[in-house]
């Protein structure tokens, strides 16, 4: 770190220890989306459209979030449910919602092993089938949305965590593939290919779990990236979700990964942050911990503002009401996010609000 970037740090500990932002305390009326427009930042949420017509949903959404991301609305099973029908009106109320509120909006995603229909994955469809399908899926989902839709994940965990560095095994890429198993990473291509086609202007991303930190994953997409940019394929991003567990996070590494990507000329954007918590039986997290998980996002925030490429900064819900933790942990984790289950900012808000007032290091 300069001495510069030392210092900017020790200011805003100074400011928290004096404050008291670290606490809960809180910064004035400042939302996070107010605090973030010196710097320019995006900083987003995921958004479920059934919580839209909640008042206290809506309105912490709107004052909090200059982005938003449909969480499940975009997915397979959601908007192609059938073979020969899209189904958009879910994720639509969220894009006018988001027009209402000037907001942007990500998408997320167009090829993923998970949430995929029925009908796709049990037709048992041939390799020159599935490239149709896909191709035809990609083309109507982004132009539907073409100029509405300002970035796309447009594959989702390609990569392998069971055999890290190589590719998943799926639907998409050998079960049996669109015709291109066996040539490694080439089917990812001719999906940003066909993305671009259908929005030009559109900023399409990689998106990835568990690549955060460097480790033999986050080198495979490295490469790939790296490949990409040199061939003029069209990638501009990729997206890190940052899913944190066990309180903890490697943010030297995290930091270092951010800047070799944002080397090669691509963006970064941190896509589906939260920091899950140990809770009780009625959900709620210990106060310590509540204070640990404020610096996990205070200190991954900083990472981020510290790399003029790291340019949005999402977290995977914002209230502690509804996520996708405690469904997936039998309830035993949660609390993972910005705001509690009655819509009050929690220490990690305050936290995170801090980092973005003070702008770029
Ligand atoms: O649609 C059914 C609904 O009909 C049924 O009544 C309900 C009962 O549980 O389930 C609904 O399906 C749920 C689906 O989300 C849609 O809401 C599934 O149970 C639930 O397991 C599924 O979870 C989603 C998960 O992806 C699936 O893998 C989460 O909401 C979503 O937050 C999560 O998001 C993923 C990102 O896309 C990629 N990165 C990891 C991240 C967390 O797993």
């Amino acid at each position: 770190m300069c001495d510069l970037v030392k210092w900017r740090a020790l200011v805003l500990v100074l400011a928290t220890a004096v404050l008291g932002l670290g606490s809960g305390a809180g910064v004035g009326e400042q939302s996070l989306r107010e605090a973030a427009r010196g710097s320019g930042l995006l900083i987003g949420t995921a958004v479920r459209p059934a919580q839209l017509s909640e008042a206290a949903y809506a309105s912490t959404l709107a004052r909090e979030f200059n982005t938003l991301e449909p969480e499940d609305a975009l997915k397979w099973e959601v908007v192609h449910s059938e073979r020969q029908s899209f189904d958009f009106s879910q994720a639509d109320q969220i894009v006018d919602f988001a027009s209402r509120h000037d907001t942007k909006v990500r998408g997320h995603t167009l090829v993923w092993h998970r949430q995929n229909s029925k009908w796709l994955t049990e037709g048992k469809y041939t390799s020159g089938e599935l490239a149709e399908i896909l191709e035809k899926h990609i083309r109507t989902v982004v132009g539907h949305y073409r100029g509405k839709i300002f970035a796309w994940d447009v594959v989702n965990e390609a990569f392998d965590e069971l055999h890290p560095g190589q590719m998943r095994s799926t639907i998409w890429s050998d079960q049996p593939g669109i015709g291109l198993a066996g040539n490694g990473f080439t089917y990812i291509e001719r999906c940003f290919r066909w993305a671009h086609e259908a929005d030009p202007q559109a900023l399409l991303f990689y998106n990835d779990a568990e690549a955060e930190v460097v480790n033999p994953k986050s080198d495979a997409i490295y490469a790939m990236v790296r490949d990409f940019r040199q061939r003029g394929v069209p990638i501009d991003g990729v997206g890190f979700q940052m899913h944190i567990a066990n309180l903890h996070a490697d943010v030297a590494s995290i930091s270092a990964n951010i800047k070799r990507f944002t080397a090669l000329a691509v963006q970064v954007h941190i896509t589906e942050m939260d920091v899950a918590l140990p809770v009780d039986s009625d959900g709620n997290a210990r106060a310590e911990d509540l204070q640990t998980q404020a610096n996990i996002y205070r200190q991954i925030a900083t990472a981020c503002v510290s790399h003029p490429g790291c340019t949005a900064i999402q977290t995977w819900g914002f209230t502690d009401k509804y996520s996708w933790i405690g469904s997936h942990s039998k309830k035993t984790q949660g609390a993972a996010l910005l705001f509690d289950r009655n819509y009050r900012a929690k220490p990690a808000t305050e936290a995170l609000r801090s980092v973005l007032a003070a702008g770029r290091l």
